[in-house]
């Protein structure tokens, strides 16, 4: 059955300055996903305080809002069958230490926090965090 969905993906910081932007996108591209919109920004604490709301009670939040501040990133609606979960799939475990072979973070995550692409948890979150970045 035909269950198109649209999910959002960041490019880190970590992956922008090492210029593994166009190598991450054909990892995408290769695996099925249609970049739908893309577009290359820095955001100010304050944007990435909103963005990542859901963790502030976390003793991360502090630190990983710097982190996604701290430089350029490329924000993308990617768009697949199932593609939520595929994405994640794809991504692989939050830690990079812990992520699976073939997996973006595996790949090129240096760490917890430089884990090199976000993305959306949940369909319903995907519209959220859709929305943040390419509300008109
Ligand atoms: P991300 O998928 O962007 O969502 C929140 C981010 O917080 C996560 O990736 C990690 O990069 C970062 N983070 C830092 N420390 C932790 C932690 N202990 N547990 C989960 N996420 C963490």
């Amino acid at each position: 059955m035909n269950n198109m969905e649209q999910t959002l993906s960041i490019i880190k910081p970590d992956a922008v300055e090492r210029h593994l932007e166009n190598e991450i996108k054909d990892v995408f591209k290769n695996k099925g996903f249609s970049i739908i919109k893309e577009k290359k920004i820095q955001l100010e604490k304050e944007e990435a305080e909103k963005f990542y709301k859901v963790h502030e009670t976390k003793p991360f939040y502090n630190d990983l809002c710097n982190y996604l501040s701290s430089g350029p990133i490329v924000v993308m609606v990617l768009e697949k069958e199932n593609g939520v979960i595929a994405n994640r799939e794809l991504m692989g475990a939050t830690n990079p230490a812990d992520a699976d072979e073939g997996t973006i973070r595996k790949k090129y995550g240096i760490s917890i926090d430089k884990n090199s692409v976000h993305g959306s948890d949940s369909v319903e979150n995907a519209r959220i965090e859709i929305d943040f970045f390419f509300k008109d």
